[in-house]
This record gives C-alpha cells, sequence and structure tokens, in this order.
C-alpha cells in the first residue's frame, strides 16, 4: 500500500519542504529528491521508520536549531561541521519553514537572515566589530593591546581555556563572539573536540576567520564551521553544547544577561563555560582610582567580578572558578 505522509514537517513528503535559495534544491541539483521514491508501508509507525532510514542518507537534523524557534534545523547536502559541507548545504526549520544558507563565507543564522528591508542596529561596542577594517586589524595589532591590561596573550589564553575544558573533550565546541577566529583555529587544531563553531555577529569578522583558515592547510578541512549568530539569540538545541567558549567578549554584548542565559540553555548537563572579559576593577585596584574607572566604563559592559558571579549564579551555573590579572579575568561555570 502506498501511503501519502502529509501531516508534522517530518511526515510531510520531502518535496514539498521548500529550501528556497540553495542551489542545491533547485531541480537541476544532481542531489537526488528522497521524496520522488514512493514510500511503502503497512503502518504510520512503518513510514517513520522507513523515511528516517532515508533521511540518514541525505537529509539530517543537525546541530544547528532556528533562532526563532530554536526546533533544530532540516539539511540538505553533505554532512559534517567542515567549511565545504556547510557551504553547500540548505537548512530549514521543520516548524516555521524559515531557510538559512551560507552568505558569503559563512551560514548566516541571525534572526534576521535573507530580509531584504528590515535592519538592525546593535548597541556601538557591537557595531564597532562589524567594520572592516577593525575586523582587518583585529589579529594584526589591535588584540596585541590587551596585554597592556593583564591579559596573557593568546598562546597562555588558550592553554587556561583547555584546562578549564577539560571535562568537554571530545564534544561539540563553541566559540561565542569569536572574532576572526583566534581561539577557535586553536581548538579545531587541537584535535580536542568533535568540531568547533566559530560564532560571531559580525560579518567582517567571519570574513577575516575564513581567509585566516584557507591559508592553513592543517584546518581547511577541520571540523569547524563559521556561522553568524546573535548571542542574544543561539541557534542552537537547548541543552546540545559541551563547551562554550567566549574570550573578551562579555563586554561587548548588548546583555550580558540574555547572553549568558542562552550559553546556560544551549549546555549540557555537566557543559563547561569558559570566558575572559575586562575588569572594571579588581580587588587590587586603588579606591581612590575606582570612581575613575567607573566614569570611564560608561558605556561599555565592564563588570566586576562579583557582578560576573552573580549573573552566573542567577542564570544557575555553578562550580564558578576565575584567574585574575590587573584588568584581566578569565572565569568558568558549569552547567549542573
Ligand atoms: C573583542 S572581540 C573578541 C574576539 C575574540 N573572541 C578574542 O578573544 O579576541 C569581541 C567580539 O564580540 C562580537 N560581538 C559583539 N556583539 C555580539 C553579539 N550580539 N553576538 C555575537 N557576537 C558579538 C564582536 O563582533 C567581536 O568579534
Amino acid at each position: 500500500m502506498a501511503i501519502s505522509v502529509t501531516t508534522s514537517p517530518f511526515l510531510r513528503p520531502l518535496h514539498q519542504l521548500q529550501f528556497p535559495k540553495c542551489p542545491l534544491f533547485s531541480s537541476k541539483s544532481h542531489f537526488r529528491p528522497l521524496t520522488q521514491r514512493t514510500i511503502r508501508a503497512i503502518s504510520a509507525v512503518a513510514v517513520e521508520s522507513e523515511l528516517s532510514t532515508q533521511q540518514d542518507q541525505a537529509i539530517e537534523g543537525d546541530v544547528f536549531a532556528c533562532p526563532v524557534c530554536y526546533e533544530p534545523l532540516i539539511r540538505k547536502g553533505p554532512s559534517g561541521l567542515n567549511l565545504s559541507a556547510i557551504y553547500r548545504s540548505g537548512f530549514m526549520c521543520k516548524r516555521c519553514k524559515k531557510s538559512y544558507s551560507s552568505k558569503d563565507r559563512y551560514l548566516d543564522l541571525t534572526v534576521t537572515a535573507g530580509l531584504r528591508d528590515y535592519t538592525e542596529i546593535q548597541p556601538a561596542r557591537t557595531e564597532l566589530f562589524r567594520s572592516p577594517l577593525v575586523s582587518f586589524l583585529y589579529e594584526r595589532g589591535w588584540r596585541q593591546n590587551f596585554r597592556q591590561s593583564g591579559f596573557p596573550g593568546p598562546d597562555e589564553e588558550f592553554n587556561m581555556a583547555q584546562e578549564y575544558f577539560e571535562s568537554a573533550k571530545g564534544g561539540l565546541l563553541v566559540d561565542v563572539s569569536c572574532g576572526s577566529g583566534l581561539f577557535s583555529r586553536k581548538f579545531a587544531k587541537s584535535g580536542t573536540y568533535s568540531g568547533v563553531i566559530a560564532l560571531d555577529f559580525s560579518e567582517n569578522m567571519l570574513r577575516q576567520c575564513y581567509d585566516f583558515i584557507k591559508k592553513d592547510d592543517a584546518l581547511s578541512t577541520a571540523n569547524i564551521a563559521l556561522v553568524r549568530a546573535d548571542v542574544s539569540r543561539l541557534p542552537f538545541a537547548s541543552g546540545s553544547v559541551d563547551a562554550v567558549h567566549a574570550g573578551a567578549a562579555l563586554h561587548c554584548w548588548p546583555s550580558p544577561s540574555n547572553a549568558v542565559a542562552e550559553i546556560t540553555r544551549i549546555l549540557k548537563s555537566g557543559g563547561t563555560f569558559v570566558g575572559s572579559t575586562f575588569l572594571r576593577y579588581s580587588s587590587l585596584t586603588p579606591w581612590f582610582l575606582r570612581p575613575f574607572r567607573e566614569r570611564t566604563a560608561q558605556g561599555y559592559g565592564f563588570l566586576t567580578e562579583e557582578e560576573i558571579k552573580d549573573l552566573f549564579t542567577s542564570c544557575g551555573l555553578t562550580n564558578y572558578s576565575s584567574k585574575i590579572q590587573q584588568a584581566f579575568i578569565m572565569f568558568t561555570a558549569q552547567k549542573p
């Protein structure tokens, strides 16, 4: 008996699913739609299991979720987290049917992906890093200046983060606000993780990251994906990620509380968050300098250590610990 499956998006004939932007879904594609095959079964359960076996061949539930409704995205295209597989894939939310595809050099998973008329301006500390010039200069001098505030430098910061991530070995790591991928590339090269997702809101930072990856033979086929997303709306299902890293980023986020809540949401139970930022002042800052630091910190999201710890606790993170050097703080916490 031939059964036409038309109810939920997963049970709907796959040729009815629309992936408007990806060339893979055009009629000229070499990709053979599964739905042109007749599905035969004697019960709905049998149909579902046959379909899911076929989906494994070409359409799979992915690590990515829709930033609108957090449903896992259906992926059509080659599997894998490397640049070429992601670029050749199209993604669609099985609930709201919004489609997503690679734009330029990264997969755009912002809520505004694909919009023609509506644009949104973020706070200055986010917009600054969208500039092509700042993105270009970032690893060519800008970041080196952080040393003056106590940042130990990329190699040492990477080693510190790796120690904190001990329990996440072999898992999926998301480098939130990766910039031009300084640490994403180190995480991918380390071979410690099953996959690394370099995620940032800035299109130009992601383009820089792509260029750096392409110049490095050891990385061009590695399990590293470039994703544009807003930290306040992370495109991952709840409890799906083993490790989240966010270097020198908390002070750039429009709402640190929304961001930490989102990071907590996507972490698996036992998952680890490691980040760094500039402190507004530390316990070592003399009292007479603190009012000055309060004033100069206006307009930036520089927090105190107490505020960071309070924020993490309010989002339900536990096992908080930190290392401080002048204004540099690296902090870690876990999802219970
Ligand atoms: C100072 S850079 C840090 C880059 C890198 N992680 C590092 O350790 O050097 C801060 C980054 O935060 C990103 N950012 C700012 N607002 C963001 C948002 N709403 N969502 C995601 N990333 C954001 C910026 O685009 C920028 O690349």
